[in-house]
């Protein structure tokens, strides 16, 4: 099967192909265009008149082309799930669930579509401002530009699909290299849901070189990523004026305090679906769990024993949640990591050994803040558990971080709850939920180098229009 670039509404040849291979069989897929400049400027060409016709739709049919295209994924959840599920090694499950939740990003885009307003400006309380009636309106900002990560192949790509097509923009997006398949196929449902001609392109390839082009390009209005700090960080640099919202990394933490000892089981469970979902590769996985020292060993007992349980394998088999790395250079990229932790102290107390291809569920004690392990992000099944004193040294070990995405805190004091909560340096705090937790209609960023801007269907849009002040003056 060939897979060239969607643009103009339908499928066009490239010039030049890879070869994409499943990560867990290795078996060949597909081959998919390695798209060139000229291509990509064609797309966003194809784009600029496609934003011609975005802009000119009312909302209502803006709103009623994201509904159906969210009709469509339910007739074809499974259709879905597979092509996520062969080029990410996503367990099926796991793979449902992310097609469930796009289609809830879909649904909030679509209402979101017709509720895009402004507010009334009060001239008068500026001495001077008398006689007028002023309010703002959000316009589409145009086309943006879509970089995508392979973690999360189509939900990802919904929260910058849906909200640039609720607001009338066009979109063209680069998915990342190892998963654009669930890219076009949802270019092809909102194309049979009615999107226009131009709509949405899908323009697959190399990162930096399309990357490049999409920054350089000024018909392209906002460029909307989601992948590692390095590449966010050089984008935001080069963006010049153009608007900019980044997604990036993490390594999310959690405390559990001493006043939920008795709820401890359940958040031992909730902690290993929360570090190990997707094999860890998630930006809010829960890497660094710090534990009230007076539940420490019990705790660590009890979650050792669920990560011990976690089914490791195939990820077409149902019960599967931990399957292959994405590739061999982030599976060694881990493993040389925890050789580290283990050559300098730490404590390898479950997993973290590589059988059949895939690395088991690894879970470690005794890490140092300063380890790779413990402060970058391992974006795999790992995570370290460690014993603090009490609330304020968990959030400054947490707060010892490059990044600030979501945070997660298990107590039933409402008054540390609060506290930690307005401590803690991130975009987001989950009390009495892992970090692990997101909601498709909640804002979502970072602080720190976790990202720039928000996400979350309401948020997203207003990163995606152009403000305006429409002031009349009814006194000449
Ligand atoms: C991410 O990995 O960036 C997003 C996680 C999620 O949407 O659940």
């Amino acid at each position: 099967m060939n897979k060239g670039i969607f643009l103009n509404g339908q499928e066009a040849e490239a010039g030049r192909y890879y070869e994409l291979f499943n990560p867990y069989s290795g078996a060949k897929i597909a081959n998919i265009a390695l798209s060139s400049p000229e291509e990509m400027r064609s797309a966003i060409a194809s784009a600029q008149e496609g934003f011609q016709r975005m802009k000119s739709l009312p909302a209502h049919r803006r709103s009623e082309i994201l509904y159906r295209t969210a009709e469509l994924y339910k007739q074809r959840k499974e259709e879905a799930a597979r092509i996520i599920s062969g080029e990410a090694a996503k367990p099926i499950s796991a793979a449902r669930s992310e097609v469930d939740r796009a289609i809830q990003t879909l649904l909030f885009s679509a209402e979101e579509a017709k509720r895009i307003c402004g507010e009334h400006i009060p001239m008068d309380a500026a001495v001077g401002g008398e006689g007028r009636y002023a309010f703002t309106i959000r316009q589409p900002i145009g086309v943006v530009g879509a970089i995508t990560p392979f973690n999360f192949p189509l939900n990802l790509l919904v929260h910058k699909v849906g909200p640039a097509l609720a607001a009338g923009n066009s979109i063209v997006v680069k998915p990342a290299e190892q998963t654009p398949l669930s890219a076009f196929f949802l270019a092809e449902l909102l194309t049979e849901a009615g999107a226009p001609q131009g709509a949405i392109s899908i323009v697959p390839g190399e990162g930096p070189a399309l990357g490049k082009v999409l920054l350089d390009d000024e018909r392209v209005r906002k460029i909307s990523f989601t992948g590692s700090p390095e590449v966010g960080i050089a984008i935001k640099s080069m963006a010049g004026l153009k608007k900019v919202t980044l997604e990036l990394g993490s390594n999310s933490a959690m405390y559990i305090d001493k006043s939920v000892c008795d709820q401890l089981l359940s958040i031992a469970k909730q902690a290993a679906i929360g570090a190990f979902a997707y094999s860890g590769q998630v930006c809010i996985s829960t890497q660094r769990i710090y534990v009230h020292q007076e539940l420490y060993s019990e705790f660590l007992r009890m979650y050792k024993d669920e990560v011990e349980r976690i089914p490791v394998g195939d990820p077409l088999d149902e019960r599967t949640v931990v399957s292959s790395l994405i590739n061999a250079k982030s599976l060694n990229r881990i493993c040389s990591w925890i050789d580290e932790a283990v050559a300098n102290g730490a404590e390898l107390i479950a997993g973290g050994v590589v059988k059949d291809g895939i690395l088991t569920p690894a879970l470690l004690s005794g890490v140092s803040p300063d380890m790779n392990i413990s402060c970058k992000e391992v974006f795999g099944p790992v995570a370290v558990v460690q014993s603090v004193a009490d609330s304020q040294e968990a959030v400054s070990l947490m707060n010892r971080s490059r990044y600030g995405l979501n945070a997660g805190v298990f107590t039933n004091d409402l008054k540390q709850a609060m506290q930690m909560s307005t401590e803690l340096e991130v975009g987001q705090v989950l009390v009495n939920d892992t970090p692990s937790i997101r909601f498709d209609h909640m804002p979502y960023g970072g602080l720190k180098d976790s990202g720039y801007g928000r996400e979350g269907v309401k948020y997203a849009v207003e990163e995606m229009t152009d403000l305006k002040m429409i002031s009349l003056r009814y006194q000449i």
